[in-house]
């Protein structure tokens, strides 16, 4: 049976210069080690899904240096927006890589969605996105789907993350269980793992390639958890085989004093 090998990483928080840090963890050299972790585990030629904050703070730079590492890399890569990044630079600078709504292969259909909104760090599915969403899942009514996109449509045991989810889920989850061929979701935003339920839907969360949020907490908490990443085994039947990689040798600590993201 043929299967699709496909690895998430998520929340790169690349700032304008290679060295640029988040919570004292240089961002660029964590999404590498990732990228060599992926080969050392054979799984060196997947299709990439970067599901959001790519940026910490939408410079133009930090997508040049996202884009200058794929293509030095050899990578294939499909991405969509976080609260952090802002598109029309993504589009403007991720030159190799242009913006890709979904892509077809084998029975499966992956669908790309941006759950970002302006200034506001919550999910939020607009008019005009659910209308794009309805359309490229009519036209791929007969794939199995697994749909991308930054926040999480269901809580994941974080107060002040769970604050954030998307904001209009109703909608989406009617749109998505009318359709009755999407499988799973992916998500970022929350830097930790999580396999959940939506319905019938699988939801999985996606640590970042960077720092991690502690688990279970009220308030914004950092983890000392190592970057790590999610490999997707997408079966010809539609069964999802899934699992999270934390990096065993990564070296850098995040400062967990730091008050913010
Ligand atoms: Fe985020």
């Amino acid at each position: 049976m043929m299967t699709l090998r496909f690895t998430q990483i998520t929340d790169l928080h690349l700032g304008s210069a290679r060295d640029s840090t988040l919570a004292g963890v240089r961002t660029a050299e964590s999404f590498e080690s990732v990228l060599q972790a992926l080969e050392r585990q054979g799984r060196g030629s997947d299709m990439l899904l970067l599901t959001g904050d790519l940026a910490a703070d939408c410079d133009p730079e930090a997508y040049q240096i996202l884009n200058q590492i794929l293509v030095e890399e050899g990578k294939q890569a499909i991405w969509l927006p976080g609260n952090h990044d802002n598109f029309d630079l993504m589009v403007a600078n991720l030159v190799d890589y242009p913006p890709i709504q979904v892509k077809v292969a084998g029975s499966w259909a992956v669908l790309t969605l941006d759950s970002s909104q302006p200034q506001k760090p919550g999910g939020h599915i607009s008019e005009e996105q659910l209308e794009q969403l309805t359309q490229n899942l009519e036209s791929h009514a007969d794939k199995f789907v697994l749909l991308a996109m930054h926040h999480s449509p269901v809580a994941v045991g974080c107060d002040w993350l769970d604050q954030q989810m998307i904001d209009n889920g109703h909608r989406l989850y009617a749109l998505l269980h009318a359709h009755g061929n999407v499988k799973g979701i992916i998500t970022g935003h929350v830097h930790q793992p999580f396999a959940g339920y939506w319905g019938e839907i699988a939801v999985y969360s996606t640590p970042s390639s960077c720092v991690q949020f502690k688990q279970y907490c009220e308030d914004f908490t950092l983890s000392s958890d190592p970057p790590g990443y999610r490999w997707l085994d997408l079966c010809e039947d539609g069964i999802i085989n899934t699992g999270v990689e934390f990096l065993q040798d990564f070296t850098q600590t995040p400062d967990l004093d730091s008050a913010s993201y």
